[in-house]
């Protein structure tokens, strides 16, 4: 199929470049016209496993392309995928207005029968507004559907995620719009749910909202176990194997980051409140998480008594293994506020940190060179190497042996019997 992938950040990457490998013929579209050249010239804007070698190879073989001409790019296709952003407002209801100009550009560049497609994130009646707004614009009456097809890419796993669904969530009105769809993930064997396309819009921040909630609950949960001395490891895993429960997504840490979840909960409740819904719960589960950075800067002061001139090293900056999105900013704000000294490493991240966090922290070669002359360690994410570190070696480079384990990546006993101070997140 021709398809058009209007807005090439990190679900159009993703999308265009696994429609290409599936066998169509796919141009990414962004009106950022320097980040299409950085493209074309086989430059990757964002870090995701995979995602470089399979643009590389589709575009080799000619089913990719990058454009900044959205006219052009939309006369030539049949199907369209708006990948744009939706970031919060202030009141973290979403801001539709690259989807609304996306819209426009669209109905003015239509000349035959077009399948618009949602699958960035956006609020339940997004579909309405995007098919009046083409109405609107269509001056030649050409025929065209709207359909809602979210994305549920997980950063770090987008491609596999994308190849290998649970589902694929297809809202439709016509006939027409679901035989498209359908054909087009017909080759991911993936079981298919047709909608309606409210219902599609409202499954996405329905799946987020449940997701942050299993997070924020056993943090809550770890929070008990830290009181009572039990261990929430164990307690994630005897109710996870609860089938009605499931065992994913009860890691307890230091809540949950990134883009997607802290977004599209403020936006799920903004959605509530507006039709006259108070999702209490959904609330609760933001105050959880954001209490969560408190409880693991309680525990270093309980480590090392006060944290003035005291050296914190912190271990992982993106939100989660596998991606240079950052998300241990937050708590790398509070220790600087109570007057730490930070040194700081992460695999991906440390470009994406040196520029939000600058003078403020001293960025280290790798592990071992953040733990000279520390009081404490923290783990802020759950990379592989740190899992592996050699221990004994970090522990003679520390001025204190304290290690804060913020995503509880380590056997608690075996860290104690190195000589080590620590504390995981609900267990100790
Ligand atoms: C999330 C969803 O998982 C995707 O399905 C969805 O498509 C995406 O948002 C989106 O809306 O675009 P993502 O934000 O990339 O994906 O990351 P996750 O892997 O879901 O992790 C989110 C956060 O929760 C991370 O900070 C992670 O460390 C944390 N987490 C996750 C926990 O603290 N505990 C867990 O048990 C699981």
């Amino acid at each position: 199929m021709k398809i058009s992938v209007i807005g090439a950040g990190y679900v159009g990457l993703v999308t265009g470049s696994c429609f290409a490998d599936l066998g169509n013929d796919v141009i990414c579209v962004d009106n950022d016209a320097s980040k299409i050249k950085k493209l074309k010239s086989g430059k990757i804007p964002i870090y995701e496993p995979g995602l470089e070698e399979l643009i590389k190879l589709n575009v080799k073989e000619g089913r990719l392309s990058f454009s900044s001409d959205i006219k052009n790019s939309v006369s030539r296709s049949e199907v369209i995928f708006i990948c744009v952003g939706t970031p919060p407002k202030n009141n973290g209801e979403a801001d539709l207005t690259f989807i609304e100009g996306v819209s426009r550009d669209i109905a003015l560049s239509m000349s035959s029968y077009k399948l618009i497609v949602e699958k960035s994130t956006v609020p339940v009646n997004t579909g309405e507004w995007v098919e009046r707004t083409i109405k609107v614009h269509n001056p030649r009456n050409v025929k065209f559907d709207v359909a809602s097809n979210p994305e549920f890419l997980r950063e770090g796993s987008a491609i596999k995620d994308f190849m290998n669904p649970d589902r694929v969530i297809i809202g439709v009105k016509s006939k027409k719009a679901k035989d498209i769809l359908i054909e087009l993930y017909r080759p991911l064997k993936s079981e298919i749910i047709i909608t309606d396309i409210k219902s599609a819009e409202l499954i996405k921040h329905a799946a987020n909202s449940f997701l942050a909630m299993k997070i924020s609950f056993i943090n809550s949960i770890s929070n008990v176990c830290d009181r009572l001395g039990a261990d929430v490891n164990e307690v994630s895993r005897g109710i996870g194997l609860d089938r009605r429960i499931g065992k994913d997504f009860l890691n307890a840490g230091i809540g949950f980051g990134g883009f997607c979840f802290p977004k599209d909960l403020g936006a799920f409740i903004r959605i509530s409140e507006k039709c006259g819904y108070d999702f209490g719960i959904l609330k609760e589960v933001q105050r959880v998480n954001d209490m969560q950075k408190s409880v693991l800067v309680k525990k270093v002061e309980e480590m090392i008594w006060n944290l003035q001139d005291k050296t914190v090293g912190v271990l992982g900056l993106s939100f989660k293994p596998d991606t240079d999105d950052i998300r241990a900013i937050g708590i790398i704000s509070i220790l600087v506020k109570e007057g730490a000294r930070i040194r700081a490493y992460d695999p991906a991240a440390m470009v994406k940190a040196k520029g939000v966090l600058g003078a403020r922290v001293k960025f280290c070669k790798d592990a071992y060179d953040v733990a000279k002359n520390c009081d404490c360690i923290i783990v802020a994410t759950e990379w592989n190497e740190f899992k592996e570190l050699d221990l004994k070696k970090m522990k003679k480079l520390m001025r204190q042996p304290v290690i804060i384990d913020g995503r509880n990546i380590y056997d608690p006993e075996t860290v104690k019997l190195l000589g080590f101070k620590y504390s995981g997140m609900g267990r100790r």
